[in-house]
């Protein structure tokens, strides 16, 4: 019993009272006339309070890249909670914050060599768009203010990154706060050249070459960097056209325009490489990466930077700090303990190396979807896959909203929803029989909000 008499609340018990928590991204009315939660995890699984067990086909949200409730996890987390709770990192640090910075900047490909920590992928995007901004600023070239985003871009939100970012009802509320200077790529989907594509549609590279026109209109001088997810995800995983990457990545260095890849899902394995930039061999100017870093089971995020940002800012007075920027929690040391665990993982298990193989075999079995009704297009990549419903004319969202929910309350399978359409990115432990039971589980889905 609690101090007042109550019973004390544990994940075991169901909430009595579902009105305080103001909950974030989910329509709270229709939540909590119907609510959908969890109470225990392990593996694959979600147990519901009654003890139903319902599949994470979403990695809790494109995060628990290794599973629920892994073992060596939890364990580092409890050890690392008894050790040292927290540690000052203004001024001060911990050794796991090194030892993980040197981790993850062994895995980032060429010399992206300098891990900067935040407490989420918001927090990592505006640290990216504040780096690109103090590199130039340290270089003199304080002109170069503008940042490019890309329609249908997803960066969290922060002001920073709903501002480059391009999904409407993210930015419409808060367009007067959007900051200055900002312009967007077009997207590179088109449904008529790309419908049913595994993997990186052959058409569409020529997209990247709306970055000339963007230079035109502005002059590079004014341009500090471009920002964009190599694969889009949370708009509902839109892979890069083959060349793509590459030819941004071109366009970038006859400017002198720095290139950030927010990998905040595509990191850590989702795509079956550490990073997008491995699988594409395109080095971005910057790395943002969150979620599977601790494998979703601590909040934390970062910026991987190369050399030459870096040592941009190790100039003036020793005593001087170099970058006025930080969190009170970044590199939390039982973040850090966590984020060590999960890469240990990741290496012992090769799930990205699995996920490599098992890619073809995920998106063969997802693309079996095809011709169930109003299935307009089916995108995979990597251990990630959409599925495009036709919308319910005058409830665009609807269907896919029935979908998601549908799946939890009947199916015992966890499904996003963006709009109508329908995306699944499991864990990477996830076996070819439950890749079966998902794509079964889809269908009867589909079928359901026919
Ligand atoms: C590409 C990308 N960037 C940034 C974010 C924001 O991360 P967070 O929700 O941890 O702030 C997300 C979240 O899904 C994302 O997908």
């Amino acid at each position: 019993m609690s101090r007042s008499g109550a019973q004390p609340i544990t994940s075991e018990v169901q909430p009595n009272d579902l009105s305080a928590y103001w909950m974030p991204f989910t329509a709270n009315r229709a939540f909590k006339k119907t609510p959908r939660i969890v109470t225990r995890a392990k593996g694959m699984h979600y147990y519901t309070a009654d003890g139903r067990a319902v599949m994470d086909t979403i990695a809790g949200l494109w995060c628990c890249n290794a599973g629920h409730n892994r073992d060596s996890i939890v364990a580092a987390i409890q050890a690392q909670a008894e050790t040292l709770d927290y540690a000052a990192p203004f001024q001060f640090a911990h050794p796991l914050g090194f030892q993980l910075a040197s981790r993850i900047a062994d895995m980032a490909p060429g010399d992206l060599d300098h891990v900067f920590f935040t407490n989420s992928g918001s927090e990592a995007v505006d640290t990216a768009l504040k780096m690109a901004l103090g590199y130039w600023h340290a270089k003199g070239e304080s002109n170069r203010f503008r940042l490019i985003g890309r329609e249908r871009g997803y960066h969290g939100i922060g002001f920073g990154g709903i501002s480059v970012g391009g999904i409407s009802p993210n930015r419409k509320a808060f367009a007067t706060a959007l900051i200055p200077g900002v312009d967007h790529l077009p997207h590179h989907y088109d449904r008529a050249q790309q419908a049913f594509t595994k993997g990186e549609p052959e058409y569409g590279a020529h997209f990247a070459d709306a970055l000339e026109g963007i230079v035109a209109l502005h002059d590079a001088s004014t341009i500090a960097a471009v920002i964009i997810e190599p694969m889009a995800g949370s708009t509902g995983v839109l892979p890069p056209p083959k060349g793509y990457l590459q030819r941004l990545r071109q366009i970038c260095d006859k400017y002198g325009i720095l290139l950030i890849f927010d990998e905040v899902i595509t990191g850590f394995g989702r795509l079956g490489a550490a990073f997008a930039a491995e699988r594409y061999g395109v080095i971005p100017d910057m790395i943002t990466f969150a979620k599977g870093v601790t494998s979703g089971t601590a909040p934390m995020g970062g910026v991987i930077a190369r050399k030459h940002i870096h040592d941009a800012f190790m100039k003036g007075p020793e005593h001087m700090v170099e970058f006025f920027h930080g969190y009170t929690y970044s590199a939390h040391p039982v973040a850090c303990a966590a984020g060590i665990a999960a890469l240990d993982l990741y290496r012992d298990e090769k799930l990205f190396e699995r996920t490599k193989k098992l890619e073809p075999k995920w998106a063969d079995a997802i693309m079996g979807l095809k011709g169930l009704p109003n299935v307009l297009d089916i995108r995979t990549l990597g251990l990630t896959a959409a599925v495009d419903l036709a919308s319910i004319p005058d409830a665009v969202g609807k269907r896919g909203y029935d979908a998601m929910h549908l799946a939890f309350e009947k199916f015992n399978f966890i499904l996003r929803n963006t709009g109508d359409t329908l995306a699944l990115t499991p864990p990477l432990i996830i076996s070819e029989d439950e890749i079966g039971q998902t794509v079964e589980n889809m269908a009867k889905v589909i079928r359901a909000v026919a």
